[in-house]
């Protein structure tokens, strides 16, 4: 059984976390977002010169945390793709350096990939094939995951992820950064049928709507025409009414699409990951509409559901123990198809 030292810094967390086993020996996070609330969104620059600071004294804690020296670790992950340029260039030079220096080999880990083994993590014995619906602040897809390093797009979005939705809208309301949870709040205080919203989606060549791929840009812009509208009529915007109703669209979206894609692929399980995970009106509509048709969905936990290094060295794990690593010539990405995992490794 491998233990792993993985480093995530694709986007605005330091993270660095042990795994052995697919159980956490330590896992420590450190996130920019006071960092960045200032500029209300993630500003690249600032996100590199962070991780630059924080990612020494991160890595010292972990080993700290989990009681182990370097010659415990089998293996030294980071992100590389896809993610922030800069930010990932700091991750994976540091992962390099470390594994030089300690003669571990490199792994290098796709983030997506990371994010479907936060399910790993939280069912240590899941099995593939199942379903994946992975919905962070940069994507949204319906993911086939046949085996460690082996997947399929069946849908994604054609314009904004759902967390990147979440977080306009909120910055539209002016509500701050990052908006998922401070909508999620809200919402929990509000009517989901206050404002009947648009649900975006894909017309086909042939006529219809595309199952699995989704849309929402177009319900951003339905909320930005409300709230002007609204603004106009009274003093108090109803936030409350105006996240719960749009929140329950980008759920209702999201449900449709993944039970269907489950059921007519056959796969009984869908695990959910990245960080609109943690979305309350996702996790009660999807629940609910698995249940009905007796699909099982996993959540992971909240920590495990936004970025952190745990997932990326629970997947460097499997891949390590199947014999795959990475050489030290490898780059980052700033995009990179989930279908491509095979090429990190040689
Ligand atoms: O996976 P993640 O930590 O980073 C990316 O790889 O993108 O996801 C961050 C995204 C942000 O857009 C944030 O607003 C959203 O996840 N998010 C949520 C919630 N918590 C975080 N969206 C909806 N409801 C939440 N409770
Ligand atoms: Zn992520």
């Amino acid at each position: 059984m491998a233990t792993v030292l993985a480093i995530e810094t694709s986007c605005d967390e330091t993270a660095v976390a042990i795994v052995k086993n697919r159980h956490i020996l330590s896992s420590v996070i450190s996130s920019q977002i006071p960092v960045h609330q200032r500029y209300g969104g993630i500003v690249p620059e600032v996100a590199s010169r962070q991780h630059v600071e924080t990612l020494n004294s991160a890595i010292a804690q972990a080993l700290q945390d989990a009681n182990l020296t370097w010659a415990a670790i089998d293996g030294i992950a980071a992100t590389c793709a896809p993610g922030l340029v800069g930010a990932l260039l700091v991750g994976l030079t540091a992962a390099k350096t470390l594994a030089l220096l300690h003669q571990k080999p490199l792994i290098g880990v796709h983030h997506l990939e990371g994010h479907i083994y936060a399910s790993y993590l939280t069912a240590p014995h899941l099995q593939p094939p199942f379903l994946c619906l992975l919905v962070s602040g940069g994507h949204t897809s319906l993911i086939y995951v046949k085996d460690c390093g082996h997947y399929e797009t069946l849908g994604q979005t054609r314009d904004d992820a759902a967390g990147e939705a979440f977080d306009k809208v909120a910055r539209l309301m002016n509500l701050g950064y990052p908006g998922g949870p401070i909508i999620d709040k809200l919402a929990q205080q509000g009517n989901p049928q206050a404002f009947p919203l648009p649900e975006g989606q894909i017309s086909l060549p042939e006529g219809g709507f595309h199952p699995y791929d989704s849309s929402f840009s177009g319900l951003k812009t339905a909320v930005l025409r409300l709230t002007q509208k609204l603004q106009q009529m009274t003093d108090i915007l109803p936030v409350e009414d105006l996240a719960a109703s749009f929140q329950a669209t980008v759920a209702k979206a999201l449900t449709k699409r993944t039970i269907a894609c489950a059921l007519n692929y056959g796969l009984d399980t869908i695990a959910v990951g990245g960080g609109v995970a943690a979305n309350s009106g996702l996790r009660h509509q999807l629940q609910t509409a698995a249940q009905a048709h007796h699909l099982r969905v996993l959540f992971p936990p909240l920590t495990l559901c936004t970025d952190n290094a745990a997932m990326i060295a629970c997947a460097a794990a499997d891949h390590l123990e199947r014999g795959h690593s990475s050489p030290l010539t490898l780059g980052v990405q700033s995009r990179m198809a989930i279908s491509d995992v095979m090429h990190l490794y040689s």
